[in-house]
């Protein structure tokens, strides 16, 4: 049987990724100091045999984790980071800027060396906000991307893209068989109603009856893909053999106006939620986003396969069970 880790595998894509794993027979080791995740997410993986959780802060000297490995270890997949974008969230990376920025950057190196020492096959989970505000649309990987190495979102972008520094060099000089995967925005059930994501905070506005607050004029567009289709990607990105050294979008080709999503979840909640227009767009937010995923259907035979509709109902569900 062949193990893998998973760091931040007790947060949102992290808990599915284990999930799916354990189903396609391989042990799964989670990794997580639970700053964003949640134990309850992988409350029911805790009965099975061949997964194991150990609490553990990646920024922490690797040797101190290794002593917790078993011998082998065969992939690595690093999620850890707090993800969210919302500037009242604390869970945001806002709100947790150093940790953001030591666990893409020192928690990456850390997680490299571990993948060197036991030769493991290794994958970063980057972030479609290296492109930053782009000014090619829509972003393929070739895309250097527009972003500001000193705004507000610098913790989380810059510290995703020296992530991805520290990938290419152990990959050039090292020969560690490390890939780099730029997830485009997620959604679907184990998101935390606190991390306030924009899909998150519209059903949970939508199912209290609290205005559906919108932050700018909602022409901004953003594309959203189903957790199931993320988690197939992720585990096709790290099983397909040669790809040493890529990066692949992974992402949803429809995007939508921040407005429509909003009157979508509206309409599915069946609420009577006004949708308001509150405050100006946040610093350095992205006025549009949307994967180019043509790399991703071409290598790895993938593409999202859950409408929004039928996602959004799932996730509707979620909340109104938890
Ligand atoms: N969800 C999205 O839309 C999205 C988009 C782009 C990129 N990503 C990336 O995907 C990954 C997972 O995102 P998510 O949405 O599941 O976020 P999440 O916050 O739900 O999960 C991240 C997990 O990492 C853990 N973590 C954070 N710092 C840690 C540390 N120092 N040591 C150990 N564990 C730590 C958290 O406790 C949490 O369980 C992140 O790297 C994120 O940047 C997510």
């Amino acid at each position: 049987m062949q193990t893998v880790v998973v760091t931040g595998g007790a947060g949102f894509i992290g808990s599915h990724l284990c999930k799916h794993l354990i189903e396609d027979g391989y042990r799964v080791i989670c990794v997580d100091n639970l700053l964003t995740g949640n134990e309850k997410n992988i409350a029911a993986l805790l009965e099975n045999p061949h997964f194991e959780f150990i609490d553990f802060d990646v920024t922490r000297p690797e040797a101190e984790l290794a002593e917790k490995l078993p011998e082998s270890v065969d992939f690595l997949f690093h999620l850890a980071s707090p993800a969210s974008p919302n500037h009242h969230s604390k869970l945001s990376y806002h709100a947790l800027p150093m940790e953001t920025m030591m666990v893409n950057t020192n928690g990456t190196l850390n997680m490299l060396r571990l993948a060197e020492k036991y030769h493991a096959r290794f994958l970063f989970s980057s972030t479609s906000e290296t492109y930053g505000d782009p000014l090619e649309h829509p972003q393929k990987e070739t895309y250097r991307g527009n972003v500001s190495t000193t705004g507000p979102r610098s913790v989380y972008d810059e510290a995703k893209r020296f992530g991805e520094t520290l990938v290419a060099y152990f990959v050039r000089e090292k020969g560690v068989d490390a890939r780099i995967a730029r997830i485009f925005n997620t959604y679907g059930p184990n998101m935390q109603k606190e991390d306030r994501r924009m899909i998150v905070d519209f059903i949970n506005q939508a199912l209290t009856g609290a205005p559906i607050t919108i932050f700018g004029d909602g022409k901004q567009t953003r594309s959203l893909i189903y957790v199931s289709d993320m988690v197939d990607g992720l585990i096709k990105f790290m099983m397909a053999e040669n790809l040493k050294g890529e990066i692949i979008n992974l992402g949803s080709e429809f995007e939508f106006t921040v407005q429509e999503y909003a009157e979508m979840v509206k309409k599915l909640t069946d609420s009577q939620s006004e949708i308001i227009f509150s405050e100006e767009l946040p610093k350095d937010d992205p006025l549009r986003r949307r994967a180019d995923i043509t790399k991703a259907k071409a290598l790895l035979s993938w593409e999202p396969k859950v409408t929004l509709e039928e996602g959004l109902k799932k996730l509707i569900e979620y909340f109104k069970s938890t």
